[in-house]
């Protein structure tokens, strides 16, 4: 912030690069140098440095508009979308590496779609019911605080950031993380989703879901459409534990 009034600057990229399909090719960085202009994003810099000095250079964009997930990366150590990340918030040498976690697929690209294809098998994310598909049946009504509730978890756009930041999912590739948490609890909360208690039990309290969860805080912290993952990681401890206990009353 405190950039903006000291005029342009020279910005020093320092850029992880490696294209694991490439059998001449080794883990290493690259340096490059760009003039800062208004208002630039990592995305505006990356395009420039692809356009301008090296047409290999490999990285995800879409939207441009924190819609579409892909732009995810390590920017000077922290996990954060570039397209939504200005220049003039950071240092005058920025360092970018891929997410950790996910699979790299050259230089700043990563495959997020595998890993989150994988937790949604796992977590069983989509709803569940024994009920006969009616055609003609009106629409189930929503209390509108719930709707919005099962709004909330939609929003996660899938980029991986709070993946890449927990110290958990970096050592246990059966850990749901944050996301993986949050969709869970997108389908606890419909009421259109017909799973039992024990049925819950199972996809969060095994290995990998929410008692895995050491309380590292990083994913609220980075997730950039400030979902609410403490509190989505503390609603299904509370769920699970309050099944547990009505399970031993009724014994
Ligand atoms: Fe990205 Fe937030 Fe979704 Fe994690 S919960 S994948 S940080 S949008
Ligand atoms: Fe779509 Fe950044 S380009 S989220």
């Amino acid at each position: 912030m405190a950039n903006q009034d000291k005029g342009p600057r020279r910005l020093t990229f320092e850029i992880f690069r490696y294209n694991p399909e490439d059998p001449h090719s080794s883990p290493h960085m690259d340096r490059f140098e760009l003039d800062e202009e208004p208002f630039m994003t990592l995305y505006t810099a990356l395009n420039r440095i692809r356009e301008l000095q090296d047409p290999s250079l490999q990285f995800d964009f879409t939207c441009r508009e924190a819609i579409c997930g892909s732009c995810g990366m390590l920017v000077n150590g922290r996990p954060a979308l570039a397209c939504q990340t200005l220049t003039h918030r950071l240092p005058g040498i920025v360092t970018l590496y891929p997410l950790p976690v996910f699979k790299l697929i050259g230089d700043l690209s990563v495959d997020t779609g595998t890993w989150f294809r994988d937790m949604a098998e796992r977590a069983e994310a989509w709803v569940h019911s024994r009920t006969d598909f009616d055609p003609a049946a009106e629409e189930m009504r929503m209390d509108a605080d719930l709707a919005q509730a099962i709004y909330e978890g939609d929003r996660c756009i899938e980029c991986g950031c709070c993946i890449a930041g927990c110290g958990v999912a970096n050592i246990d590739p059966e850990f749901l993380g944050a996301a993986g948490l949050n969709r869970v609890a997108r389908f606890a909360i419909d009421p259109r989703d017909e799973r039992s208690a024990d049925d819950w039990y199972e996809v969060v309290a095994g290995e990998g879901g929410v008692f895995g969860c050491l309380g590292l805080v990083a994913c609220e912290d980075i997730c950039p459409k400030d979902l609410p993952l403490l509190e989505v990681n503390a609603y299904l401890r509370r769920r699970l534990l309050a099944s547990r206990f009505n399970k031993a009353d009724h014994h």
